[in-house]
């Protein structure tokens, strides 16, 4: 089975109904992307397929043939992307784990609205768990990095 991610393509052979997280991880270890729930609550498994976000943990392997793809490997090479310099400059991490489904998602919101408002980010935003509670530092990290 052919699959592109991050602009790669990778012939693999897996159950059609492996999730896709478990090839990112075991398979491809493009291991950025975590485990959370398992049952496609929590959202930390969040990545882009043909650029909307999706919960890898709950989607078979056999969906994205054809499709394209990106975890927050593939988000900039060198951790360019605005969002990556925000988080940065204004240390949103606490624990880290939920932080690459949540920039990913930040990343679809300002695919769709560039300067997004506090309640864009609120609504688009709402569904990711951080068990950190670094809700107020993702949404200044979104501002700072789509101020100008
Ligand atoms: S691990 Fe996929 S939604 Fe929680
Ligand atoms: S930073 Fe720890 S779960 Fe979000």
């Amino acid at each position: 089975m052919k699959i592109i991610v991050n602009k790669t393509e990778y012939d693999i052979d897996v159950e059609p109904n492996m999730p896709l997280l478990w090839v990112l991880r075991d398979i491809l270890n493009l291991t950025g992307t975590k485990y959370g729930c398992g049952i496609g609550v929590c959202k930390a498994c969040t990545v882009l397929i043909d650029g909307y976000p999706e919960q890898s943990c709950s989607i078979p392997i056999s969906y994205v043939e054809g499709k394209e793809v990106t975890t927050i490997e593939g988000l900039s090479i060198n951790g360019e992307h605005p969002l990556q310099i925000a988080w940065k400059e204004l240390s949103v991490s606490q624990c880290g784990y939920c932080q690459p489904g949540q920039i990913i998602r930040a990343a679809y919101l300002i695919s769709k609205i560039p300067k997004p408002t506090v309640e864009d980010i609120n609504k688009e935003m709402s569904e990711h768990i951080c068990r950190c509670g670094t809700y107020k530092k993702i949404r200044d990290a979104i501002l700072w990095a789509t101020k100008d």
